[in-house]
């Protein structure tokens, strides 16, 4: 297992699409492990395979029920297939860099994906979970959670980041 780099806004990967997976072998299997291992290490909920370089449709999103035990799952080629309601929640993102902002997502929704194993998966997610999902097959859509808010708010963080940038020189 190994820590990946991350990378953040606006490295212009983060803007590409993601391909589907089409070989289930020890390789992504590794790729999803070092996906975990990057996640918790960051500490985050969720990744997306672009956010450290790779253009390949897998995330990975925890599922832990304590702080002990560290579980995740991984979804390979997921497609939101149905959505309903619509709540908003503060998100932030390991990619876009001290910011977090409210985003409006559905509350409930349907997801077909496929296992590192190549077999289907299909179930329902809400809330906080749905959540997760909606935000990191957004990544592998080239799309970020600031995409989503209003063009002032993104001019404002454009701005902000900026000068974080600046001061990291
Ligand atoms: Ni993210």
């Amino acid at each position: 297992m190994a820590i990946k780099k991350i990378f953040t806004y606006p490295e212009p990967v983060l803007r590409q699409e993601a391909r589907p997976i089409t070989v289930f072998d020890e390789a992504l299997k590794q790729l999803a492990a070092d996906m975990g291992e990057t996640m918790y290490d960051a500490p985050g909920v969720g990744l997306a395979a672009n956010q450290i370089g790779v253009l390949k449709q897998i995330v990975v999103v925890d599922i832990s029920k304590d702080e002990e035990k560290k579980e995740f799952i991984a979804l390979v080629n997921p497609l939101i297939s149905k959505g309903e309601g619509c709540v908003a929640g503060e998100e932030g993102c390991l990619s876009v860099l001290e910011y977090e902002a409210k985003v409006e997502r559905f509350q409930k929704i349907h997801v077909e994906a496929l296992d590192l194993d190549g077999k289907p998966l299909s179930f329902d997610a809400e809330d906080r979970f749905a959540r997760i999902i909606q935000h990191e097959v957004d990544h592998l859509r080239g799309t970020l959670f600031i995409d989503h808010l209003s063009t002032l708010k993104r001019n404002l963080y454009k701005r902000k980041l900026k000068k974080i940038l600046k001061a990291r020189q």
